[in-house]
């Protein structure tokens, strides 16, 4: 049994990201796993941008502590969100600077980082505007994959077990019957 925490990231609780957030929770606890939806906008804990000041007292953060138990507790982690400018709400990126937290997700050996998350699987799910084909063309898809694996998901020592960007989801949601069945069969 595998305890799997889905971290979403969109502002309004009926979207699309909602739906495929949802529709995997049900298909892993249909298998058996633990999950927990963690809804950024709207959780109890609310996390302020990222200052200096706060690097100075990370050790007693308490909105840190919860969300980095909830890291620990996992084995698979799952991040869904709108694909925003090319990359993740902002809300994600705060997430990421202050719970990826020095000591917690990383430290350094002889100077070098090593990763602390290690066994830990990373799946992500994401949505464009744009049809997948521009994507694919630009090599949009690709980069922000690389740069999700390499400096946030390996980097803190955790594996990436699947980038599925989904592309041609705008409000008319014309397209989202197939990803809600592409998610279930996952
Ligand atoms: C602030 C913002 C930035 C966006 N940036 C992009 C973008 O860079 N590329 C793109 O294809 N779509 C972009 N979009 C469109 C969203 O990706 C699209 O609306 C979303 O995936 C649809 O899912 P939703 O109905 O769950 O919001 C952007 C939307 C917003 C609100």
């Amino acid at each position: 049994m595998k305890n799997i925490l889905i971290i979403v990231a969109h502002p309004k609780a009926d979207s699309f990201s909602f739906a495929m957030a949802n529709t995997y929770k049900e298909n892993v606890e249909a298998k058996g796993h633990k999950a927990e939806l963690l809804d950024l906008y709207r959780d109890t804990h609310q996390q302020p941008f990222f200052t200096y000041d706060d690097a100075n007292k990370l050790e007693t953060d308490a909105a840190m502590k919860y969300y980095q138990e909830k890291i620990t507790h996992a084995n698979e982690i799952v991040f869904v969100f709108p694909f925003w400018w090319g990359s993740f709400p902002a809300i994600l990126k705060n997430f990421f600077d202050w719970n990826l937290s020095k000591g917690f997700a990383f430290h350094y050996v002889d100077g070098r980082p090593k990763g602390l998350l290690q066994g830990k699987r990373v799946k992500v799910f994401t949505t464009t505007g744009a049809p997948k084909f521009i994507y694919m063309i630009t090599g949009a898809n690709r980069r922000l994959k690389k740069m999700m694996d390499q400096q946030i998901i390996a980097f803190c020592g955790m594996k990436l077990d699947g980038f599925h960007i989904f592309g041609g989801v705008d409000t008319s949601r014309k397209n989202t019957d197939k990803i809600i069945e592409t998610i279930k069969a996952l």
